[in-house]
């Protein structure tokens, strides 16, 4: 059975003949993106294939017309849509809700700043507070 080797989790998970990469950490525990469900719909699920490209299945048309709409390069995979036949190391971009609002922009809004489509940074609360600007000080060498 081949297994993925998978950052920042730093998880290696077995993965069965015909499950897909997302599947396979999902079972593992990990907490994989996958804002549509799997339905190649949304790119959250994105991995970059680190090692082990040869090892993946070519893209099924569905994620082929994900990957086009957002040129995606060939060793960025949606882990809904690809299954593998031999080990894989993969880095999963997408691990907080920043990097979720950008990938759901991507798709979603593209053209949009973050913020305009009521993503989740948003919000009247966010929008009326304020932050006291942060000043760096020079650090003060004391020569008595
Ligand atoms: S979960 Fe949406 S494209 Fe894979």
């Amino acid at each position: 059975m081949p297994f993925l080797q998978v950052l920042p989790d730093q998880q290696t998970v077995p993965i069965a003949p015909g499950q897909s990469i997302l599947q396979a950490n999902l079972i593992a525990g990990i907490p994989h993106v996958h804002a549509c469900g799997g339905q190649a719909r949304c790119s959250t699920c994105r991995v970059v294939v680190l090692q082990g490209l040869e090892n993946c299945l070519p893209r099924n048309a569905a994620e082929q017309e994900l990957a086009d709409k957002l040129n995606l390069p060939a060793e960025v995979r949606l882990a809904c849509q690809t299954c593998v036949q031999g080990d894989v190391a993969l880095r999963r971009p997408i691990v907080d809700a920043l990097d979720l609002a950008m990938a759901r922009q991507e798709v979603e809004a593209p053209g949009q700043r973050l913020g305009e489509a009521g993503w989740p940074f948003s919000s009247p609360t966010s929008k009326t507070t304020r932050h006291s600007p942060r000043r760096c000080r020079p650090t003060t060498s004391s020569t008595s």
